[in-house]
């Protein structure tokens, strides 16, 4: 249906995809993988008339075509779903159904149609957001599933979905991957990027793995691919075994952080829990449980109603600029929203929080030292881009990169981590892992909070299971598996009226 070959393109100095072609057919998930800033989102947004190649062809049923624009792509029905979030927060919900003009009666915006119309895709999602809600305060993953909503409503042949499950808890992503596959079952082509490789392995018929801007493998069935040889492709070589976290120390530098009776109105209740320096300590919890609580708490960010929390010093903080000076690296996957300054050099990003927050008045460090250090970030996480670079340019995984990097920086003495892995490739996500343990093993404590069950089974020493604002179960040593997780967070809810 969809054929593109031989594409080219060039940011400044930087090669993003050097011929590179894709075969897309009516009635297939095609999955789209490779490390971060392997060129993936460029070819996409090639093919979806977003960005225009420096050379290359794309054929639609066998006629030549040119994009000038996304709207002439949708036109033809090529839909896409980008990696960054595109939704118009001001909006209403059905407001941002409509971009390219909501349907009118009487030269009217109708609601009433636009309802209409929407309606079925929105039950289709699984998604019953109230009307006439700003969608900026909707949670992410409502957001994430609205803009999945908006490409359907443009009734597409061609589907793209760039790591569209990257915002989304499990139960959401498995509706979406069910989704994917009935899109496919009515024969539209879908084209699917995505991190979470068993995941993609398990929705796509077809994969093309790209590296350094070239095709490694072209189409070829999942069915003939196994994970690991998926992984090397990527990769270039193959993935290494994680070690299991190193022991906690026998006596740990003393408790680092406590929460002694948290009280924050409707998400946590009454809540005692510690972490000492050198632990890593995993919070889970299905949506809204009250695990983000604690660390919203921990942050700063989340004044309690009763209760205590203790940072290292004893001291508990009284806001998030206070929690970061006191030494508290509060990392997100949600990276849009908390994370980067997109106009500012790489450089500045990382660097910005350890002579803000700690220089505490002291004389700024020379340039050239904050750049150099920031190289050396760079090369540690494998972050694909100049220091001198626009954090904006960055390739989606490396702006999470960034992230860290810059709370890296500052040398925190906790880390409060929400899911830091969301859209890394597997080979960053080993990386940052290894970090991790490092930076616990050298007496910072860590709170984690992953919707990626695997995650916290390999990186912790203990995770903490919350429903309904308390802790219920405490999961170590041979009772700490992702089946066990996954049992004590929904336990109880299968019987519950909903
Ligand atoms: N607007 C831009 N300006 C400059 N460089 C860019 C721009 N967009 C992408 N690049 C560069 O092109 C390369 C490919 O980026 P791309 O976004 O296609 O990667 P990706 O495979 O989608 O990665 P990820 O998994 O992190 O999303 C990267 O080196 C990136 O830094
Ligand atoms: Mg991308």
């Amino acid at each position: 249906m969809l054929v593109a070959s031989g594409l080219v393109k060039h940011y400044g100095g930087v090669t993003a995809l050097v011929g590179v072609g894709i075969t897309l057919a009516a009635g297939e998930v095609h999955a789209l993988v490779g490390e971060n800033g392997a060129g993936k989102s460029t070819l996409v947004k090639i093919i979806s008339g977003v960005v225009r190649p420096e050379g290359g062809t794309i054929e639609l049923d066998g006629v030549p075509v040119r994009f000038a624009d996304a709207r002439q792509a949708a036109g033809q029905g090529v839909a896409i779903v980008s990696q960054e979030l595109m939704t118009y927060d001001d909006l209403t919900v059905l407001e941002n159904l409509f971009p390219y003009g909501a349907p009118r009666r009487g030269g009217l915006v109708s609601t009433r149609e636009m309802r209409r119309r929407a309606q079925p895709v929105l039950d289709e999602l699984g998604l019953d957001p109230p009307p006439h809600v700003r969608t900026g305060e909707l949670p992410l993953a409502d957001r994430q599933l609205l803009e999945i909503c908006r490409a359907l409503l443009q009734e597409p042949r061609v589907l793209i979905l760039d790591e569209p499950t990257s915002a989304l808890p499990r139960d959401a992503a498995a509706r979406l991957a069910e989704v994917t596959r009935g899109l496919a079952r009515r024969g539209l082509a879908v084209l699917y990027i995505s991190h979470f490789l068993e995941e993609v392995m398990r929705v796509a018929t077809r994969v093309t793995v790209l590296r350094d801007g070239r095709t490694v493998l072209d189409g070829v069935p999942t069915a003939d691919v196994g994970l690991d040889s998926l992984v090397t492709a990527m990769l270039g070589q193959p993935a290494r075994d994680t070690a299991p976290p190193p022991a906690v120390p026998r006596r740990p530098g003393g408790t680092a952080v406590a929460l002694t009776g948290v009280t924050v109105p409707g998400r946590l209740r009454s809540v005692s829990l510690d972490a000492a320096a050198g632990e890593i300590v995993g919070l889970a919890g299905l949506q809204g449980a009250g695990h983000l609580a604690v660390l919203d708490a921990v942050c700063g960010r989340a004044r309690p109603s009763a209760g205590t929390v203790r940072l290292p010093d004893g001291r508990s903080p009284r806001s998030a600029r206070h929690a970061v000076t006191e030494g508290v690296a509060y990392i997100s996957g949600d990276r849009k929203g908390r994370g980067l300054m997109l106009d500012k050099p790489l450089w500045e990003n990382i660097t910005a929080v350890s002579w803000l927050g700690q220089g505490r008045g002291g004389p700024m460090p020379r340039r050239s030292r904050l750049v150099e250090r920031s190289r050396g970030h760079l090369e540690r996480l494998r972050i694909r881009g100049d220091v001198h670079a626009r954090a904006g340019d960055l390739s989606g995984g490396n702006q999470q990169k960034a992230v860290l990097a810059k709370w890296l920086d500052a040398a925190p003495a906790v880390l409060a981590l929400d899911d830091p892995t969301r859209g890394v490739d597997v080979g960053a996500r080993t990386e940052l892992h290894d970090l991790v343990r490092e930076l616990a093993a050298s007496g910072r404590a860590v709170l984690i909070a992953s919707t990626d069950l695997a995650e916290l089974v390999e990186l912790c020493h203990r995770v903490l299971v919350f429903q309904h604002g308390r802790v219920v179960d405490t999961l170590a040593g041979d009772r700490l598996t992702e089946a066990e997780l996954s049992l004590s967070m929904n336990a109880g809810f299968a019987d519950s009226p909903h």
